[in-house]
């Protein structure tokens, strides 16, 4: 079997402690089931020269990192990638922030990307690149006279060209991605939104299949939803239950009902919108004060660009509003906390909550909606609320569905959780667990990697998505 070689900004180094990103926690295990090397950036940034990469072995992974210089992270990372693509790709044209010169860093730092991986390749590797930090990555490497198979999978939404087209030279960036051999997207409509664009804007011709056709090149299009360890969780959870940290909290509640929310604190979550919604149940369901309690977990991120810090001020605001106005000596109607906590802490918490707000304004799938379907005890489930917008909900359609931007339809939804006879709660469960299990985490990376390492019009069959029951 060919070598792996994962590529993504962000590394999952062992031992680095907690920290919230879906991307991180799919790749870990897949990699390590596989082996292979996987390359990124370590997180540090040098005032000049970043020194040389660093390389760790664990198991069968090498765990190879680079620092960035100071002005790369500045232009790269906190400007082109997440002033930029963040907001464009999650459909908020009004928070991009573009400059030419973010733009140049992001393109360097993906020929810095290119010319430290250029020593380290061999032929027969394949290489799988992951995220919106790495799209002129192949190109970079094609330049280099590398042809090996190069896939590339994008964890965050795709919107239609109307909304791709906003973004200032989308024709030198987008279709870059056509030196990629296969791109792959959580769901149908991303990918289809992608396909539009390269039909509409590039003029590019379909080839069999899902493919286009660039130059001499055909590039294949597929959609791989990014699944959990539903059976792994599922064991951690019955076990993270009875841990001291998960009891404590449990206790603390002196038998109120728990509804969780874990979220990076990001716009694209909705928290100040779930807030607002939390705020409207307890006006129009005045019976449920003092009888329940909303944990919303929500780590730190990105946290020097404006947007971030604004969205930080809003959220910490509308909580103390919310506290001040229906908090008591004896109960507090909203726990927030910016710590990030461990898997096997959140699977106790999710299994110890009777319901979960899971409303983004947009999100490519939302691992967390998974996981806490994941972690619940089949006999006395608690409710997934989900929002519509999140890629999840094109699985987990037995959760109740809302539109985050509807503070009364999401309110009406959190007094139907918690009020949910348990023969609906274990129907619900079920039919979204049953789901998950039959697409979890390492179907995704096989059914990726299938369809990498074997072109269209070879005799070899990617495994379909499973539908629930068919294993
Ligand atoms: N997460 C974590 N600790 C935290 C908060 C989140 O490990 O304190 C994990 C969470 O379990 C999930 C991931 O971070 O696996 C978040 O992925 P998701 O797809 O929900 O959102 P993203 O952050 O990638 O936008
Ligand atoms: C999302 C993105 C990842 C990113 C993660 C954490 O999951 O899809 O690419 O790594 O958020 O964000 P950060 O900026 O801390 O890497």
């Amino acid at each position: 079997m060919a070598r792996l070689v994962v590529v993504s900004n962000r590394v999952g180094v062992p031992d680095s402690g907690a920290r919230a990103g879906g991307l991180e926690v799919s790749i870990r295990p897949a990699l390590r089931r596989r082996g292979g090397v996987w390359f990124g950036w370590s997180g540090r940034v040098a005032d000049d020269d970043p020194g040389p990469a660093k390389t760790i072995e664990r198991d069968n992974v090498s765990y190879v990192t680079i620092g960035l210089r100071k002005d790369d992270y500045e232009e790269f990372y906190n400007g082109f990638a997440n002033r930029v693509l963040w907001p464009i790709l999650h459909y908020r044209l009004d928070l991009a922030e573009f400059t030419r010169r973010d733009l140049g860093g992001y393109f360097r730092v993906n020929e810095f990307f290119a010319s430290n991986l250029e020593g380290m390749l061999t032929p027969d590797d394949v290489i799988w690149v992951h995220d919106y930090h790495l799209i002129p990555l192949a190109k970079a490497l094609r330049e280099r006279g590398h042809k090996n198979r190069i896939g590339f999978f994008i964890h965050i939404p795709c919107p239609p060209p109307e909304i791709l087209t906003a973004l200032p030279n989308h024709e030198q960036l987008i279709p870059a991605l056509c030196h990629y051999d296969l791109i792959g997207f959580q769901t149908e409509v991303d990918a289809t939104n992608f396909s539009r664009y390269l039909a509409n804007e590039c003029g590019l011709s379909w080839a069999q299949g899902n493919s286009f056709h660039f130059g001499s090149r055909v590039v294949q299009i597929g959609t791989f939803p990014v699944g959990v360890e539903t059976e792994g969780l599922a064991r951690l959870a019955r076990r993270a239950i009875e841990s001291e940290f998960v009891r404590e909290v449990l206790d603390s509640l002196s038998g109120r009902a728990m509804i969780i929310g874990v979220d990076r604190l990001d716009y694209s979550k909705g928290l100040p919108e779930r807030m607002n919604a939390y705020e409207r149940f307890l006006t129009n369901f005045p019976d449920w004060r003092g009888k329940v309690t909303y944990l919303q977990i929500t780590p730190h991120s990105r946290a020097e660009i404006p947007e971030y810090s604004d969205i930080g001020r809003l959220v910490g605001e509308t909580v103390g509003r919310i506290n001040g106005t229906f908090g008591e000596a004896s109960w507090t109607p909203v726990r927030y906390i910016n710590k990030a906590h461990s898997r096997t802490a959140l699977a106790g918490l999710y299994r110890g909550a009777r319901a979960a707000l899971v409303t983004p304004l947009r999100d490519g799938m939302n691992l967390v909606a998974k996981e806490f379907v994941a972690s619940q005890n089949a006999n006395d489930p608690g409710v997934l609320i989900l929002s519509r917008f999140a890629g999840a909900a094109h699985e987990c359609t037995s959760a109740l569905l809302v539109n985050p931007y509807d503070s009364e339809g999401v309110a009406i939804a959190i007094n139907r959780a918690l009020a949910m006879p348990l023969e609906e709660r274990r129907a619900r469960h079920a039919a979204n667990f049953k789901m998950l299990a039959a697409n979890d985490l390492s179907h995704w990376a096989e059914r990726f990697l299938a369809a990498l390492e074997h072109p269209p019009g070879e005799a070899v069959v990617v495994p379909p998505v499973r539908v629930a029951g068919s294993r």
